[in-house]
């Protein structure tokens, strides 16, 4: 089994991506951090509790990350996750009462204590991360990878050239990608492909369990906010958009992704594409290729493993 850390937003993909890394039999979860993002931290920090009292795994550790960006204001996507960061599902209470433990001291514990490197899913801005990055030089070889949601080598959805959790710390981004630790990037290019229908939806909620009913509820919610860029065709039917996912999926079977090296750099400047990934392409500036940028999902079979996660619930 790979330890696992997912430092997350929740947000309702990220909900996905954490549901389905505790359902897989390849990882252990050993924490939850969360960052300042889809919603103000103390909300991400409550709905990742949450998640984890639904899915009956409250002895994860859950720590709360920066309350803002390393040096810009915090932007937040309440219009596309709503006021509490989760809406359109009923949540349980935590029945644990929350660590005071920072994210930053979390990370650290658990990386100097494991006897293997640990893989750090990032779903959120890259806030922690980076701060962890720049608080604990000596423990940088202690995480095998890090594989984030974010960016895009064409396009953006928060601007026309910047993602959201990139726009909101490029800084932080910055310092992951520059960090020489081995990094995929899921960036717009593949997670606009892993799509969820309605009749994918349907069946989420047909498993019958009660991570599943919520994580359906959920993705009605989500699927009404979401941006439907093609909806401009009329035969075009577009689905929900699993970003966060797919930073997760990866580590549980990277079989499901094309995935080409190439060199990343972030706009951190402030004009119209500040927060963009600059990705090389066409390797023009022939620098070190120090991402792993994946462009394609095999989305049938990335379908079947959320099919497969929701349904490990019904033994829980
Ligand atoms: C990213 O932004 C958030 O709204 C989602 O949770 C995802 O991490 C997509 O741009
Ligand atoms: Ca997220």
């Amino acid at each position: 089994k790979r330890k696992v850390i997912l430092d997350c937003d929740p947000g309702h993909d990220d909900a996905m991506a954490m549901l389905m890394a505790i359902a897989a039999e390849n990882i252990d979860l050993v924490a939850v951090t969360t960052s300042a993002g889809n919603q103000k931290p103390e909300r991400t920090f409550a709905n990742a509790r949450k998640l984890l009292a639904l899915a009956h795994r409250e002895d994860i550790p859950v720590a709360m990350g920066a309350q803002r960006p390393l040096l810009r204001e915090l932007i937040i996507a309440e219009d596309v996750h709503g006021k509490t960061g989760l809406d359109g599902a009923d949540l349980p209470d935590p029945s644990v009462p929350p660590l005071s433990t920072s994210a930053n001291d979390l990370i650290a514990d658990i990386l100097s204590k494991s006897t293997e490197p640990v893989t750090l899913v990032v779903t959120g801005p890259m806030t922690n991360a980076a701060i962890f990055l720049l608080s604990h030089p000596e423990l940088k070889g202690k995480i095998a990878q890090i594989s984030y949601m974010g960016g895009a080598c064409f396009g953006g959805n928060i601007t026309p050239q910047a993602e959201f959790n990139i726009y909101v710390d490029p800084e932080a981004a910055k310092i992951v990608v520059d960090s020489e630790i081995p990094t995929a990037m899921f960036g717009l290019d593949v997670t606009l492909k892993a799509q969820l229908f309605n009749e994918d939806i349907q069946y989420i909620e047909t498993i019958g369990n009660p991570v599943a009913e919520v994580m359906a509820n959920l993705l009605k919610f989500f699927n009404l906010t979401t941006t439907k860029p093609f909806l401009a065709a009329p035969d075009h039917v577009e689905g929900v958009h699993m970003h966060d996912p797919c930073a997760m999926a990866y580590i549980i079977d990277p079989s499901l992704f094309r995935i080409v090296s190439m060199h990343v750099d972030i706009d951190t400047d402030h004009g119209i594409s500040a927060g963009s990934t600059v990705v090389d392409y066409d390797n023009v500036l022939g620098k070190s290729k120090n991402v792993d940028v994946a462009f394609e999902i095999n989305l049938p079979k990335f379908r079947d493993l959320v099919f497969k996660s929701m349904a490990f619930y019904n033994k829980v």
